[in-house]
């Protein structure tokens, strides 16, 4: 299996061969299909988010997507809160930078697990994050066990759930010693 970033296939292969792979994709669930399928080439081009993805022979095996966001400072659990915010002054912020780890599945044939999804993307991001800075990683978990069971191996918590509760958010503390 090759990974890739969407932005460097788009930039050496030809947009309509790329999009029709893309477009080939499936995974168990329809609101990521979507994002991908019809936004994840527009987000790349516009920077909203960067997507990376996994090929296995001649398709798309999986793939994930990450962004930078913010996260309203209440919605933060009291004790992580303390941790990041000790001894600085942060009164007047009400929202703070996150890592968003925006979008991840896989083809539904594919044998490849989450795991490998979620540490490619992790590692990602923990990369950035040595150059950058920032404390959190967030996710929008679907509301399933196995999902949200998927994240908390990964030190992700429950922070909130959307009014339909479809969705968990969930929150990862960047806690490494420099
Ligand atoms: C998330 C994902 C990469 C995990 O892959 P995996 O570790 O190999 O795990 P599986 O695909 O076997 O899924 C584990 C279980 O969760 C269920 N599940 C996974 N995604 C689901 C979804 N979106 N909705 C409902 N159930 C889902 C599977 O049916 C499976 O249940 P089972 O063990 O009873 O058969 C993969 O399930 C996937 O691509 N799901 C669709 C996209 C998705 O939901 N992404 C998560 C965004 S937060």
């Amino acid at each position: 299996m090759q990974t890739y970033s969407l932005g460097e296939l788009l930039h050496f292969h030809q947009k309509e061969k790329i999009e029709k792979k893309i477009k080939d994709f499936r995974c168990k669930d329809k609101s990521i299909n979507h994002f991908f399928t019809k936004k994840a080439i527009i987000f790349e081009e516009k920077h909203i988010c960067r997507t990376y993805i996994n090929w296995e022979a001649d398709s798309i095996d999986s793939f994930f997507s990450i962004a930078m966001g913010i996260i309203a400072k209440e919605s933060i659990k009291k004790e992580t809160a303390k941790l990041i915010f000790d001894s600085i002054n942060t009164k007047q912020k009400t929202h703070i930078p996150v890592f968003l780890l925006a979008q991840l599945a896989k083809r539904m044939e594919s044998k490849s697990i989450g795991n490998t999804l979620v540490n490619q993307a992790m590692g990602l991001i923990y990369e950035i994050q040595s150059r950058i800075g920032g404390a959190l990683i967030v996710v929008d978990a679907i509301n399933q066990e196995k999902i949200i069971k998927l994240y908390r191996e990964f030190d992700f918590q429950e922070i909130e759930e959307s009014k339909d509760k479809k969705i968990v958010k969930m929150m990862h503390y960047i806690s490494t010693a420099l």
